[in-house]
């Protein structure tokens, strides 16, 4: 985890040292089955970086991807509020449906940077726009 000054995403340099994150911890991903090494990297409000990998297992649905480790190592160290995460594969794959709905849970205004292994940004967009419509806390308030 590394601290940073900056937690608008407004900053360019900003962008790149989250992408830059992102594709250094995806060295770190274990990844023998499918061969996609997946990198991520989560910006906290406080400032925080928390990077995260895939983490595949000989049984294969027990394995995790890298953007879900990343929000949980930084949830279990008190963090809920995320500006921005970059996610760095191979040639820019997007975020699966289940990391998707994990960071749904902490905001839908968190910003999304796809990557590849360049670090080139291929696409920047939001999670409300990659989830639309998400099943949220708010939904489980029957009182509402
Ligand atoms: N993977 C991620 O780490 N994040 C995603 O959002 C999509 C998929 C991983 C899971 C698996 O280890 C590999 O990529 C191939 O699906």
């Amino acid at each position: 985890m590394m601290v940073i000054e900056m937690t608008v995403l407004d900053d360019e340099d900003l962008r790149k040292k989250l992408v830059q994150a992102a594709l250094e911890a995806r060295r770190w991903a274990y990844a023998p089955y499918s061969n996609y090494p997946v990198g991520a990297a989560l910006l906290t409000a406080s400032g925080k970086i928390y990077d995260g990998v895939n983490v595949e297992n000989a049984a294969y649905p027990t394995g995790m991807c890298a953007e879900r480790v990343a929000v949980f190592k930084a949830v279990s160290e008190g963090e809920r509020q995320f500006t921005a995460v970059a996610v760095v594969t191979a040639n820019g794959g997007m975020p699966c449906g289940a990391c998707r709905q994990v960071l749904s849970e902490f905001g839908k205004d968190t910003r999304v940077l796809i990557a590849n292994d360049q670090g080139d940004l291929v696409l920047e967009t939001s999670l409300d726009k990659l989830l639309p419509s998400a099943f949220g806390p708010t939904d489980l308030n029957l009182e509402a």
